[in-house]
This record gives C-alpha cells, sequence and structure tokens, in this order.
C-alpha cells in the first residue's frame, strides 16, 4: 500500500505540468506521478505543430484567438472556459519557457510562429516539429528537480477508488461520490497495489487506439475517461472525435506518422488522384480550414476515387525554410523512399484527438469529489464540436494551472480514508489465450473504423452498436475470471470508450463539428437541445 498526499495518473504536459507547480507551492507535501509506459512516452510526446498563443498583441488579438476558437468549436464551446484559455495562455506558455523549453526563434530573437487550419493568424510557437519532444523533456527535467515529486513508471490504474469499494451502492445520482485514491497494477511483480491520496489528478491523455488508423502512440487507450465512466462521474461530448486530415499513409502501419497541419499553414496543397487541388471546391478557406472540413473533404475525395489515400504537395515549397522547419517530416519521407520536395506525399486521415472527456468546471474539477481531469482527458467546454489546431497543449497548461489552485485551496482540510479494503483478486485464473484479447480489440478497431468514422449514418451506428454490446459481454466475462493484464483492461476500456461515441453519436441528430450523420445533415437548433 502507498499513500500519497496527491496523486497524479500520467506524465504528459498536464501531469507533468501539475506535478511541478504543486511541488512548487507545497514542498512538504508528496506527489506521485504514475505512469503505464515511460515517462516519456505520451501523446504530448508527439506533438508536431506547436502551441496556439497570442503573444504578440501587435499583429493578433485575444479577440481574434477567441473567434477562432468559436468557430471551429461549431456553437459548443463554453465561451467562458474559451476565454479563459486564450487569455491566461500566454503568462502559462512563460512559464514552461522559464522552466527550459526552447521554441523556435528568428534571426532577431523574436518568435517564429506558425499557421494551421481555423486560424486568422500566424500564432504558433513551435520548436521545428518535434514540439511535444521539446516540451516533454522540459518539463520532465523540471519535475526531476523536485525531491518531493516521485514518478512510478509502468504502473498501470485500474479503477479510482470511491464509496463504491466500500460496499455503498453508488449510482449516476448519487450527489457525492469521493475519490479516495487508486487500485494498479504494478507491472514490474503484476500485483495490484491500493494507493490512497487525498486527491488525484487524472491526466491520462486520449483514446485514439480505439479506431484502426491513428496518430495517437499505443499508450492512448482512453483509460481515464473509462475509469471515471464506471465510477459513475460524468462524460460528455464523446461523439466528437477529431479525425486529422493529413497522416502519411503507409498501409497497414499504426500509428500514423503525422505530417503536421504546419506544412499546409506555410503553402502545402492538398491534391486529389488526378492532381486536382481539390480544397477550394468544400471551402473558401480551401486547404488552411478547420480540420473537420478538411477530414471531410478528403473522406470524399478518397471515396469518389476509390483510393485509400489524396497527396499533400511541397514541390513548391522553398526546401531550405521546409528542411528547418520540418527536418523530421523530411527525414520520415525520405526514410520511406519519398523525397517531401519533389515528390507528392500520400496522406490519408486519421483519428488523432477525443474533444470529449471527463466533464470539468473551470477549476478542472470533475464530477467525484477530489478528483480532477486536466489535458485530452478531460472535456473542460474548451473545443465544443471541434478543436482548433493546436490548442490542446495551451488547455492543458491553462487548466493544470487552475487544477492546482483550487487544490491548494482544499488540501490542507483532506485526509486519507483508511477503510478502502486491499484489492480482492479471489477467483481469478491466469489467461490462457492472450489472443482472445488481441482479436477483440481488432474487431472494436475495425468496428469504430467502418462504422463511426468520419461520415456516420443511424443503421451504422446502429451495427456498432450491438456488436460493441457482444464485445463488451465477452470481455467482462473474461475481466470476472481471469488475472488482470494491462492488454485485457485497456480492451475493456477501450470498449468503453466505443461504446461512450457510439452513444454520443446516437444521441446527436444532427451534423455538428467533427460528427456528421448522413441522416441528419444539418444543425439542429442549439436552444431546443439545451431544453432537452
Ligand atoms: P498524454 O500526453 O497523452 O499523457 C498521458 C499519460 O497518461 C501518459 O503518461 C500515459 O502513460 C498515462 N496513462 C494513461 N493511462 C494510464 C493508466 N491506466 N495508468 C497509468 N498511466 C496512464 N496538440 C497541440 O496542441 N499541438 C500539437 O502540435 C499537437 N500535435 C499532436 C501530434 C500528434 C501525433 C498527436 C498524437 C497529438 C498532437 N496534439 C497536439 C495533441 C496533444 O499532443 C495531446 O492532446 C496532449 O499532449 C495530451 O496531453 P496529456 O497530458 O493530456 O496526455
Ligand atoms: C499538427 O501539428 O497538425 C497537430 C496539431 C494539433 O493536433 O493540434
Amino acid at each position: 500500500m502507498l499513500k500519497t498526499d496527491i496523486l497524479i495518473i500520467g506524465s504528459g504536459i498536464a501531469g507533468l505540468t501539475s506535478a511541478v507547480k504543486l511541488a512548487r507551492r507545497f514542498p512538504d507535501q508528496t506527489i506521485t506521478i504514475l505512469t503505464k509506459a515511460n515517462t516519456d512516452e505520451t501523446n504530448t510526446k508527439y506533438a508536431q505543430g506547436g502551441i496556439a498563443v497570442v503573444n504578440d498583441l501587435e499583429h493578433d488579438s485575444f479577440q481574434k484567438h477567441i473567434e477562432d476558437t468559436l468557430v471551429a468549436g461549431d456553437g459548443l464551446c463554453n465561451p467562458h472556459i474559451v476565454e479563459i484559455v486564450v487569455k491566461e495562455g500566454p503568462e502559462r506558455v512563460n512559464e514552461i519557457i522559464e522552466w527550459g523549453t526552447k521554441f523556435d526563434k528568428d534571426v532577431e530573437g523574436g518568435f517564429m510562429r506558425g499557421k494551421e487550419g481555423g486560424h486568422s493568424e500566424f500564432r504558433i510557437l513551435h520548436h521545428k516539429d518535434i514540439t511535444g519532444v521539446e516540451m516533454e523533456r522540459a518539463l520532465i527535467e523540471e519535475a526531476k528537480k523536485h525531491p518531493n515529486i516521485q514518478i512510478h513508471n509502468h504502473w498501470f490504474v485500474v479503477d479510482i477508488i470511491t464509496q463504491h469499494h466500500l460496499g455503498y451502492l453508488v449510482t449516476r445520482s448519487t450527489p457525492d461520490i469521493t475519490c479516495y485514491g487508486v487500485y494498479a497494477l504494478n507491472l514490474t511483480n503484476n500485483n495490484i497495489e491500493k494507493i490512497l491520496s487525498k486527491v488525484t489528478l487524472m491526466s491520462t491523455g486520449g483514446a485514439g487506439q480505439v479506431y484502426r488508423t491513428t496518430t495517437n502512440p499505443r499508450i492512448a487507450t482512453g483509460d481515464g475517461i473509462a475509469m471515471v465512466y464506471r465510477a459513475k462521474g460524468r462524460i460528455e461530448n464523446m461523439e466528437f472525435i477529431q479525425f486529422h486530415p493529413t497522416a502519411l499513409y503507409e498501409a497497414g502501419v499504426s500509428p500514423s506518422f503525422l505530417i503536421t497541419e504546419a506544412v499546409r499553414g506555410d503553402g502545402g496543397i492538398l491534391r486529389n488522384k488526378n492532381g486536382e487541388a481539390f480544397m477550394p471546391n468544400y471551402d473558401p478557406r480551401a486547404d488552411l480550414a478547420p480540420r473537420d472540413v478538411v477530414a471531410r473533404a478528403i473522406d470524399s475525395e478518397m471515396k469518389k476515387a476509390g483510393t485509400e489515400h489524396v497527396y499533400l504537395d511541397c514541390r513548391h515549397m522553398d526546401p531550405e525554410k521546409f528542411k528547418n522547419h520540418f527536418p523530421n517530416i523530411y527525414a520520415k519521407c525520405a526514410s520511406i523512399g519519398i523525397d517531401a520536395l519533389q515528390q507528392l506525399i500520400p496522406v490519408a486521415p486519421a483519428a488523432h484527438y477525443c474533444c470529449g472527456g471527463i466533464k470539468t468546471d473551470d477549476q478542472g474539477r470533475s464530477s467525484i469529489i477530489n478528483l480532477y481531469a486536466c489535458g485530452e482527458c478531460s472535456s473542460t467546454g474548451l473545443h465544443g464540436a471541434n478543436r482548433l489546431a493546436s490548442n490542446s497543449l495551451l488547455e492543458a497548461l491553462v487548466f493544470a494551472h487552475r487544477c492546482t489552485e483550487n487544490m491548494a485551496q482544499h488540501l490542507g482540510d483532506l485526509s486519507f480514508n483508511d477503510a478502502v479494503p486491499d484489492w480482492n483478486a479471489s477467483g481469478t485464473t491466469a489467461p490462457k489465450e492472450m489472443i482472445l484479447i488481441t482479436q477483440s480489440l481488432k474487431e472494436l478497431q475495425l468496428v469504430m473504423s467502418d462504422y463511426v468514422g468520419i461520415v456516420r449514418n443511424d443503421i451504422r451506428l446502429d451495427r456498432a452498436m450491438s456488436r460493441l454490446d457482444l464485445l463488451h459481454l465477452e470481455t467482462e466475462d473474461l475481466y470476472k475470471t481471469t488475472v488482470l493484464s494491462p492488454q485485457l483492461c485497456e480492451l475493456r476500456n477501450l470498449i468503453t470508450i466505443g461504446y461512450l461515441v457510439v452513444k454520443g453519436a446516437r444521441f446527436r441528430k444532427e451534423s455538428r463539428g467533427l460528427h456528421f450523420n448522413t441522416d441528419y445533415p444539418n444543425k439542429a437548433d442549439l436552444v431546443q437541445q439545451i431544453v432537452q
């Protein structure tokens, strides 16, 4: 058994930033970060384009960033949250610069700013095309400076502990569900440990692995969202899964390598099989329309031509500038025999970002007492029906600050709940066939990709739900009788994610942002939706 004042699940931008902030403020409190893989194996590490922030008020304005975010979010952003994130963003970005994060600068020492779909200005700070590697590096180094932060790698958190584990009936309408810590599988000895905390932060990232083709690394299995759903916490907006328009197309390869939208920001043009620059046919913003628009246009071009991809054309771009801004992309293309400056790059959409998640208030508090959520697993109200490019890293920084400020107000009044029992593994046996788990995962990913992709309809969604029901029953059976493994837990979590996406998609009788249903191609009246 482990006891920690503050427990943080996840070591991406959300978890590490929160840990550092808390450690600086409370050097006497114990802060434990649990992460299921190596510390740096996170979605954060793979971020390319950068972080959107208005820190040049001569050429940009908060109002423009707010407008761009609201337009992308297609009517479902919470304007209060959008304003908070945009206006508090610059201070938060300055903090991580002070902690050692390096963003590219020009010869005069000013920041170089990129542009991506949906942005009206060049405002994206970046580190070449490996912004995430740089941010994760700087945050890990900063976290290691604080002796009261303990990072435990290869600890898989299975469930959060609530009154349910003390034998009480907990339902979705129980008003005071409280988090006392977690049960976690220590992957070095395969024991399930009880970890008690006064306050817990869920920062477990996204869920791209629920689809067959995704830009997300293997860790992105929606564990935190599924845990909170099981604990009867509030989850919202799961139907809004963002597909990035331009993942490098390599048949059978997953995760897919991303070709950052910043390439289109610097002039890259999408072309179909016949070489036509098709985006102006779909939207006046052409290649720099928001992601939902571009991904749907590509999907339509691929369906019309019967191809698995379209092309990104960079042949007209300045070679030096390209190699300087996108060295990693240039090298990756070269490694598979494509000269990005001489040849077309095959690209296709891939599941990229989960806009919904654990519902929080403007302090990052979930509906469960003493449980906060931050980063991609949370739904703060910033993204609405479609996230504006490069707003995710910014949201994580702003909400890490807000969560920790709120925790600071309450920490002194909180105590451990020593009545929590140990994990009960009786009646389980070692798994006989791992293949049952891997096959079910493949089935799940196929169902989600074939029936719940970029363009949906009611029949497909109904089919998906009945396939998921079966997978759910089979997996729950395994879960009850088998010794836990991370693979089984991830499968179970991903089935929950699939269920939540389909449930949200079936409920939404309209097309909005990332959710497009051909049976309801128009937007419904928002006032009516709120009344329902
Ligand atoms: P993550 O960084 O994903 O960290 C999650 C952590 O939780 C990991 O440490 C993981 O091991 C841990 N974890 C998960 N489940 C468990 C469990 N059960 N037990 C223990 N630990 C667990 N956004 C931008 O704003 N700009 C960009 O340029 C950008 N580019 C991107 C490029 C790619 C290829 C991808 C995939 C995403 C990109 N995004 C970008 C999105 C952004 O990177 C992520 O949304 C953000 O980094 C998420 O940070 P996080 O801290 O919430 O989660
Ligand atoms: C990209 O670089 O295109 C990804 C940016 C993001 O997901 O916000």
